[in-house]
């Protein structure tokens, strides 16, 4: 058990710097985000004063969906645009609503809230999600949250690895493969996978080829469908000889972090042991 000892100090600056330190130590050595922000949830529902809600939301086929939280259910989907979360999420921008009433579009989900920060999740450009927090008091947070939790979402971006903000590859393999055909053999599905592989490879291939070299105009949506295409052969593939394509993802990344542990490097490139 992870014991939260009072906090001790007595203005916001030092109150935040010990609640971030306490949120470093608690994920020392883990990365895995859903198990970490649980943790981080808790940690400010537990040591923010006049909070009735915080939590997160994650930022997953366009739209915003609940996350781990603590405080009374609240609803699972925002789009973006809607309400603070998705004005954040949509700007990008840090939102600190003195008075929630007055926010054109905010979302009830408790009526006792008063006044809500929220702040934008981004990791390489990328949006993650929002942390959302919710206080019965009429302008609760000001510059100093804002700053304070800017360096606890900092925290949490460099230690957790996040998820897709689309779809687990795993997930995309069970859902692609409901769409196979029928194999007499795991020898015919091979190379049927082989052969579509190589196909829808070639497709996109030459459509690289027409766009330089024969002045056609290089159209970002047919490339995105043509991996797309690739992507349900590695599926194939990967199912005809009984793999997870999440795990063949997860073991290319982890031979290429311990070929490149700072990015890729000539050096490393060239004197490659394995
Ligand atoms: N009030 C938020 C919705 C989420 S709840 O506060 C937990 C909003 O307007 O986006």
């Amino acid at each position: 058990m992870f014991e939260i000892e009072k906090i001790v100090a007595k203005d916001k600056r030092g109150f935040y710097k010990e609640v971030n330190s306490y949120l470093e130590a608690l994920l020392e050595g883990e990365s895995d985000w859903m198990a970490g922000i649980s943790n981080a949830s808790s940690l400010l529902y537990h040591t923010l004063e006049d909070i009735n809600w915080a939590g997160f939301y994650l930022y997953k086929n366009k739209e915003l969906v609940l996350g781990p939280f603590h405080g009374k259910p609240a609803c699972v989907r925002i789009e973006m645009g809607k309400g603070v979360c998705g004005t954040t999420a949509k700007t990008r921008e840090i939102q600190v609503v003195e008075d929630v009433n007055k926010f054109p579009g905010h979302i009830a989900c408790d009526p006792v809230s008063q006044s809500e920060i929220v702040l934008p999740i981004i990791k390489d450009n990328l949006l993650i999600g929002v942390l959302d927090i919710d206080s019965p008091i009429k302008g609760r947070f000001d510059k100093e949250d804002v700053q304070g939790l800017r360096k606890f979402v900092d925290i949490l971006n460099r230690k957790l690895v996040w998820p897709g903000t689309f779809m687990d590859i795993s997930e995309y393999q069970r859902r692609a493969m409901r769409t196979k055909g029928k194999y007499n053999s795991i020898k015919e599905q091979v190379l049927n996978a082989s052969l579509g592989l190589a196909g829808e490879v070639g497709e996109c291939v030459d459509h690289i080829k027409k766009g330089i070299f024969h002045g056609h105009e290089l159209d970002k949506e047919y490339i995105k469908k043509e991996l797309g295409d690739v992507a349900w052969y590695i599926a194939l593939m990967s199912h005809a000889l009984g793999l997870d394509m999440g795990h063949v993802c997860q073991e290319n990344i982890s031979k290429l972090e311990k070929r490149y542990p700072e990015g890729f490097h000539k050096e490393q490139s060239i004197n490659r042991k394995e």
